[in-house]
């Protein structure tokens, strides 16, 4: 069988062969299809990507319809269940397999070596306002660094973008935990490296004077279990933005504070946070049928429900939403929970969410586990970006070796006006 596509062009009667790979055609071979000599030749037109691969990856594989998530090949669900440690599904999204025992205890070596940060930084974070969002203070001081670090412009040197790999995945608990702090007026607590990263970040968060902090088993576990979770998922927003930004061959710490600055939106990951509001607003079970209806009015959407490409139950959420028991046990149960359950099974019944193939996503349930852990609410986007630093890396580390990538332009469809003369003031209408 002939791996092409035959398109016929009804304007000039030419046909055109064009190959197939992948499962793909390519969209610069359309621009052979011409009717004249200046013609610059047929576009494909899509508007927010919704048919367009940007690239070729290896990471992260999504199944929507189904329901799966994998890095590199393996389940989210036992990547979850069976990595005890955020660093080595790190090494795993990045190099591309499980670390060996020797590969990972060098590699947490090498993220351990850089979780300090410049006592500038400190600076810099104690001069944004106390009721600053830290997820504005996050993606200003990841922008920052790119000043500090003035060597990591050569980014087609491999392992000078390894240096600040291991910076950036070093770096963003402590920055974090630095704007939460900030935000409660209180000092900041220095990493301990001999705690795990989840841990770590949590000592860093909640330690108060010299009181030894014991993280809780439980919630360290929970947090590390979330980590993974929200480590990558191949081309959304943000990380279209890595890539994009990162193809102008601008530094890793820029690129990052672009994609942050992208995650932080309502519909992507500032949805954790919208979804804690929604509850608020909601108040209680007995106007959840009442809110419903409104979402199917047109009057706002249901936060934490809905994905672009899963059109079925989001794995991430089934995993989280046993996650909660487990964590509540510890935390006991956060009162929205109820409210949270309500949404989803009238939703899930609903003529409007089943038609649209709406299901709850990795936000609906994260929120409620991160307030009973005692995070604030503006603090859910940062929580979403520690772990998914890495996913952004591992997609700019694979872009920056992809010989067929170079500088992100999009082609635009023109439908302004036609040439014409400028006209001076008195002659405006
Ligand atoms: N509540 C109510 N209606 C919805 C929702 C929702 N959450 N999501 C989509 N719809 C409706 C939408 O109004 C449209 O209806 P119609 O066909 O009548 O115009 C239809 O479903 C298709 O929606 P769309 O906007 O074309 O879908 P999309 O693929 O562009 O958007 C989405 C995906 C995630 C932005 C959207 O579902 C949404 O806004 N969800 C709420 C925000 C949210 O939870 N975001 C987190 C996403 S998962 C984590 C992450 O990416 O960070």
């Amino acid at each position: 069988m002939a791996e092409t596509l035959s398109i016929k062009d009804n304007r000039s009667g030419k046909t055109y062969e064009v190959s197939i790979e992948h499962g793909a055609i390519k969209a610069i071979d359309l621009r052979q299809i011409k009717v004249s000599d200046d013609d610059l030749g047929l576009m494909s037109y899509d508007p927010a990507f919704m048919n367009t691969a940007s690239c070729k990856s290896s990471i992260t594989y999504i199944d929507g319809d189904k329901g799966i998530l994998r890095y590199r090949g393996y389940p989210i669900e036992q990547l979850a269940e069976q990595s005890t440690s955020f660093m080595e599904v790190a090494f795993l999204i990045l190099h591309g397999e499980l670390p060996t025992d020797q590969q990972r205890s060098d590699w947490r070596q090498k993220i351990r070596y850089h979780t300090l940060v410049h006592e500038n930084i400190k600076k810099l974070m104690g001069g944004f306002r106390y009721d600053a969002h830290p997820m504005g203070m996050f993606i200003s001081t990841i922008a920052a660094l790119s000043t500090f670090y003035p060597e990591a412009k050569e980014v087609e040197n491999r392992d000078n973008r390894w240096k600040q790999i291991h910076r950036l995945i070093a770096k963003v608990p402590t920055i974090a935990a630095f704007a939460y702090r900030h935000s409660k007026g209180l000092q900041y607590n220095n990493p301990s490296n001999d705690l795990t990263y989840a841990g770590n970040f949590l000592n860093m968060m909640f330690k108060l004077g010299d009181t030894p902090y014991d993280v809780h088993p439980t919630l360290e576990r929970a947090l590390t279990i979330l980590f993974i979770l929200h480590a990558d998922h191949e081309q959304n927003c943000s990380t279209s933005a890595m890539r994009g930004v990162g193809s102008s061959h601008v530094d890793p710490y820029s690129a990052v504070a672009a994609a942050a600055a992208a995650l932080w939106g309502p519909l992507h990951g500032g949805a954790n946070e919208a979804v804690l509001r929604m509850l608020d607003e909601i108040g209680s079970v007995d106007k959840v049928p009442s809110f419903i209806d409104s979402c199917k009015g047109g009057k706002g959407r249901l936060m934490g429900f809905g994905h672009r490409v899963y059109k079925n139950y989001d794995p991430r959420a089934t995993v989280i939403k046993k996650l909660a028991h487990d964590v509540f046990n510890v935390t006991g149960t956060n009162p929205k929970l109820d409210i949270a359950l309500a949404l989803e099974r009238i939703a899930l019944e609903d003529d409007y969410f089943v038609k649209r193939k709406l299901y709850p996503n990795v936000d609906f349930y994260s929120g409620l586990i991160y307030q009973a852990m005692g995070f604030a609410t503006d603090f859910f986007p940062v929580l979403f970006a520690i772990p998914r630093t890495v996913g952004w890396l591992a997609q700019w580390n694979e872009h920056m070796q992809d010989k067929e990538q170079k500088i992100a332009r999009p082609r635009q469809l023109y439908l302004g006006p036609s040439p014409r003369d400028w006209v001076p003031m008195e002659k405006r209408k």
